[in-house]
């Protein structure tokens, strides 16, 4: 009987994409994958290390894996990714029922790591960060959904002083087009709709001198591939070009994450985010302009080391000034080893609490008017789900990336389906299914 596994992720996207990496090559090695815990001869979590929560989330799993294995020895716990590159061994000092800790450019060597520690060889740890590694010629092991996850690039070069990526997942490399082309295709065939290009900073991608115009270019002209998305870009390598690409193509999706992350020119510069805040909405501006009804999502960090009050309202105001249609919103949370820690005039919990507050009430509320900007459009709707709230609803998103509940009627997971929104509440829209005839998509 084939050795069993199983594997929890945490973080961001890209750690999905690298847990199929890792399902597919496990899958190769003759492992079958299980969802029974219990059971597994080997546990993988894949760890995210970029706010403290996200690593002691993971802690408390280990915890409980350790619980399993007292009933189960034999059985391998290995810890990927971000926080095993982070931690290394401290990880096997405090915790030494851990076997593998393999950082996320090592996971190539993962078959022949668990047939060593089968061997019963000593705690193994490869956390060597890799200039060349992009895991081109690999194929990932996707469960068939909606949406394929397709790694472009890895690795950041940044350097924004709060982030530990840079250091997590080492320096920037592409894939070569052709590879992504030929895993988009693949992708297409096995009946994947929606395409999301990912990378740590997925529009610096440059392979061989092209750059990330180029490839959106060529893979909006792959036959068949219905939806493109990418996450996530930096503002600073959001160039025009790559706004032509996208107002050129009906397939690449009306939606651009635009992280900000501060609205003070002093704090962005401290944070190294390589813009002005008037940079930002000019740049917010030139989007829309070019791309009209497009969504704009953004991401927040509040209370980064030395912000003051009136700093902090400066971010208010360009949230005001842009009216985001979506945000991730964070309180700062120091990483040992960023430049960032080392700052002395750290904001303490209760007034980054509070700030965190003001920023999520005054995005609901642009949420909420951008939403119901949109009421009485109809838009086209990738059904994608079931409503958890009834089982004659479902849930679909528009190109903009908003999320629509309507009624089932005759449409079916995976159509397009032209929905007239009628409804904008809380965070929510709510639309009916339309005949096209007569009648122009929005
Ligand atoms: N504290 C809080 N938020 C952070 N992010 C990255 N590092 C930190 C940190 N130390 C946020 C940024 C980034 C998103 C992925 O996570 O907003 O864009
Ligand atoms: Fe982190 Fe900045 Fe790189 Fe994004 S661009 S991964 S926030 S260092």
């Amino acid at each position: 009987m084939s050795k069993s596994y199983f594997i929890e992720t945490y973080g961001c996207q890209m750690n999905v994409a690298d847990s199929e990496l890792v399902s597919g090559l496990l899958t190769k090695a003759g492992y079958s994958e299980t969802k029974d815990i219990h059971n597994a001869d080997a546990i993988f979590v894949n760890t995210c290390a970029i706010r403290e929560h996200a690593e002691e989330k993971v802690h408390s799993r280990l915890g409980y894996y350790h619980q399993i294995k007292k009933k189960n020895p034999k059985m391998i716990i290995g810890l990927l990714g971000c926080m095993a590159q982070n931690l290394k061994e401290d990880i096997l000092e405090s915790k030494p029922y851990v076997d593998i800790v393999l950082g996320p450019d090592s996971y190539r060597r993962l078959p022949e790591i668990i047939e060593k520690r089968n061997g019963n060889s000593t705690h193994i740890v490869d956390t060597k960060l890799s200039r060349f590694e992009v895991y081109d010629d690999m194929f990932p092991s996707r469960h068939l959904g909606i949406n394929a996850w397709i790694p472009i690039m890895r690795g950041c070069d940044k350097f924004c002083t709060f982030c530990i990526v840079p250091f997590t997942r080492g320096r920037e490399r592409s894939r070569s087009l052709e590879g992504i082309i030929d895993e988009i295709a693949q992708a297409v065939s096995d009946g994947f709709i929606e395409i999301t290009l990912l990378g740590q900073n997925v529009n610096s991608y440059n392979h061989e001198g092209r750059g990330f115009h180029e490839l959106l270019d060529a893979i909006a002209n792959v036959v068949g591939v219905k939806r493109i998305r990418y996450t996530s870009p930096h503002p600073q390598d959001m160039t025009k070009d790559v706004l032509d690409v996208m107002g050129k193509h009906d397939n690449i999706c009306n939606y651009v994450h635009l992280p900000l992350q501060a609205g003070n020119n002093k704090v962005l510069k401290r944070m190294n985010r390589t813009y002005t805040k008037e940079e930002f909405i000019s740049l917010a501006d030139q989007i829309r302009d070019k791309l009209p009804h497009v969504g704009i999502s953004t991401d927040i960090i509040v209370g980064f080391p030395g912000e003051n009050e009136l700093e902090f309202q400066e971010t208010l105001e360009v949230m005001d000034a842009i009216k985001f249609d979506s945000a991730y919103t964070f309180k700062y949370s120091s990483r040992p080893g960023t430049k960032a820690a080392e700052f002395e005039d750290h904001i303490a919990e209760p007034e980054k609490q509070d700030r965190l507050e003001r920023v999520i009430k005054a995005q609901k509320e642009h949420t909420l008017q951008r939403n119901k900007s949109i009421v009485g459009r109809v838009e086209m709707v990738l059904v994608e789900k079931e409503s958890k709230r009834s089982a004659n609803q479902w849930v679909g998103r528009t190109d903009s990336n908003k999320w629509v509940i309507f009624d089932k009627e005759n449409s079916h997971i995976r159509d397009f389906t032209p929905v007239r929104i009628t409804e904008a509440k809380g965070i929510s829209l709510h639309g009916k299914i339309v005949q096209l005839q007569g009648m122009e998509a929005a």
